[in-house]
């Protein structure tokens, strides 16, 4: 199956299922990168694997449905699959969510419904909460709300701090992503014949 990856940033979890393609946990390829902002490092990540990226600045186009056509045509010629957010810091509109239908999934570092949207992390410590996670969920128009694939606990210990807190996140994060991509990978045969998929990982 054909992947494509949309990232705005750091672009750490991109740089996992690279590396998880590479080792052979991920049987999938990575075909393109599309990033949302010139800037990013993720695209020194695309670069240095040799995997094609797709750039553009939203405000160059009169508007969403301007540049998601044009991602569309993009992944029609890559012949992509699914798409998998990885920090894309956009909401996706119709004219993306129609075309991949059940197959855009998203990565958030909290148990959604709880912290969804910006700044996970520092939402879960300013609530004093005692754990968060990571949410691995199905993609729809609103914000971090579709339906969850798989929730994985993180304890938030006394004396936690932002960058403590995200280390351990992002551990849970790049080891978690792979594995459900595969799972989803390989389920997604039976659920095409109209056998529910086996989304149950833990
Ligand atoms: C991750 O924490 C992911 O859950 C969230 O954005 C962050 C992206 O980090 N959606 P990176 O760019 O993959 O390092």
């Amino acid at each position: 199956k054909n992947i494509a990856v949309f990232a705005s940033g750091n672009g750490s979890n991109f740089q996992a299922l690279l590396d998880s393609v590479q080792n052979g946990r991920l049987e999938a390829n990575i075909r393109i990168l599309v990033c949302d902002r010139p800037s990013a490092f993720v695209l020194e990540r695309a670069k240095a694997a040799g995997i094609d990226s797709f750039v553009f600045s939203p405000r160059k186009f009169g508007g969403k449905e301007e540049y998601e056509n044009l991602i569309c045509e993009k992944l029609a010629e890559a012949n992509i699959d699914w798409i998998v957010l990885a920090g894309y810091m956009r909401l996706l509109g119709p004219v993306l969510l129609s075309a991949y239908e059940g197959r855009i999934v998203n990565i958030h570092p909290s148990l959604l419904p709880a912290y969804p949207g910006k700044d996970a992390i520092g939402q879960a410590l300013a609530a004093g909460a005692n754990r968060t996670g990571v949410t691995v969920h199905f993609v729809d128009e609103g914000m971090d709300t579709g339906p969850a694939i798989t929730q994985v606990e993180v304890p938030i210990l006394d004396g936690e701090t932002h960058e403590s807190l995200q280390t351990k996140i992002q551990k849970v994060e790049h080891r978690l992503y792979p594995e459900v991509l595969q799972m989803l990978l390989n389920t997604q045969g039976e659920s095409e014949n109209g056998t529910k998929a086996g989304i149950n990982l833990r």
